[in-house]
């Protein structure tokens, strides 16, 4: 029994007793890479979010920078694509490109990319296409070659994204084969086949052109299976384990957090961005409150490192 609103009286009291805060350094941006020069284009379902070619993007990391951010994930927006995804593992396509020229300007700038083929694929699934199935074992070592040539082009981590088995295991030995050992992999390792990634698909052109992605993204009823695919990521050497999309799946991050001593990150999706922001544009909620309060309760249930659409703005307000 107590009287709990003590603890509540004024705002200098209620900071004492906070117990989670949002830091600079928890928050991981995403960027959005084109081909050909000074283009920054809209996504439609994303307002605020843009594709950058190069030398847009620097201008905008630059920015990033000067407000505190210091690490970004990024999606590379190839300008052709084909039933292998070859445009991904290729050492001169965009990502490699964008990683270059990003580390010549800001050497210091943690440059995380997403390793997975639908971005570059025709028909926009995360794998090699077999009789209509995306084909596990044909997959993970196309995976293990664009993991390769990330590190190769100065990549900090990579990020497989794809949801195939035994990619965490392929893309390590293929690091620690071409001589990369020390570069750590951050496994999305928990991501729901979810309606959450909408917009994202919009913004990478990348949706399914036949069937879905729930052979291999993992069913959102499921909780027991979360902490399988995070241990077996884990054995096969993932340094880092990712939950993904987050708002909705506090529980899943909190289980995580419990049985794991990896850092957990926690990927607050397209989806989460775009709900908030529509409701904002027609002030119907205050856009910073719910913002900061949405993020805090990520980190509160037990994520180490926030990936959002919302990070540059967060830096402006925290
Ligand atoms: C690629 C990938 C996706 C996202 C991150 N990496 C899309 C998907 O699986 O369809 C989603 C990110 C978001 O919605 O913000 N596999």
């Amino acid at each position: 029994m107590g009287r709990f609103r003590r603890l509540r009286g004024n705002d200098v009291i209620r900071s004492i007793v906070r117990e989670t805060r949002l830091t600079k350094e928890d928050l991981i941006q995403p960027f959005f890479v084109l081909e050909g020069k000074n283009k920054k284009e809209t996504i439609e379902s994303m307002p605020g979010i843009y594709r950058f070619s190069m030398d847009q993007l620097l201008k905008e990391l630059e920015q990033y920078q000067k407000l505190g951010g210091k690490a970004g994930i990024f999606f590379g927006i190839p300008s052709t694509k084909d039933s292998l995804g070859s445009g991904a593992y290729n050492e001169s396509g965009i990502i490699p490109k964008a990683i270059k020229a990003i580390k010549k300007e800001f050497p210091q700038f943690l440059v995380i990319t997403d390793v997975c083929l639908c971005g570059y694929t025709n028909h926009g699934h995360c794998g090699v296409v077999h009789n209509k199935t995306v084909d596990n074992d044909k997959t993970i070592p196309l995976l293990g070659k664009m993991a390769l040539v990330h590190a190769q082009a100065g990549a900090d981590i990579v990020a497989p994204s794809d949801m195939m088995d035994y990619r965490v295991k392929q893309i390590r030995e293929d690091l620690d084969h071409g001589g990369y050992k020390n570069i750590p992999i951050m496994s999305y390792a928990v991501k729901y086949a979810s309606s959450f990634y909408g917009p994202f698909r919009d913004a990478v052109n990348s949706s399914p052109q036949f069937g879905d992605r729930k052979t291999y993204q993992m069913d959102y009823a499921n909780s027991r299976e979360a902490l399988k695919e995070a241990q077996q990521d884990v054995s096969e050497g993932a340094d880092f384990i990712m939950v993904k999309p987050a708002l909705a799946y506090l529980d899943i991050i909190a289980l995580l957090r419990r049985e794991l001593t990896q850092p957990i990150v926690a990927y607050s999706v397209s989806g989460e961005y775009s709900m908030i922001k529509a409701a904002a544009v027609k002030k119907w909620i205050n856009e910073q409150d719910n913002v900061i309060e949405s993020l805090t309760a990520i980190k509160r249930a037990g994520a180490d490192i926030i990936i959002s659409y919302y990070a540059k703005e967060v830096l402006k307000w925290i």
